[in-house]
């Protein structure tokens, strides 16, 4: 598991394995608008201020994903303890 904090509130959540960071989100009242939730579309994109997204999507190139600003929390992960997502 991992936490996401999110950057306007300042809150924190764990994201256990069984979850996606939407998922955790949702539960929690923080709304992030999603479609595919595969990875695919962008609509759930957002940006990563602190930490390191581990990508699971197809949507942004690889260049996009080297630069860890961004992610797709419908589906991608982290590899680091904190996401700090600009939300
Ligand atoms: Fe489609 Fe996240 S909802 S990429």
């Amino acid at each position: 598991s991992f936490e996401v904090k999110i950057a306007s509130t300042g809150k924190s959540f764990t994201v256990p394995a069984d979850k996606s960071i939407t998922q955790v989100l949702d539960e929690n009242g923080v709304f992030v608008p999603v479609s595919c939730e595969e990875g695919v579309c962008g609509t759930c994109l957002v940006r990563v201020l602190e930490g390191e997204p581990e990508h699971r999507d197809l949507y942004l190139t690889d260049a996009e994903h080297a630069a860890n600003d961004q992610m797709t929390p419908c589906c991608s992960r982290s590899k680091s303890p904190v996401l700090v997502l600009d939300i």
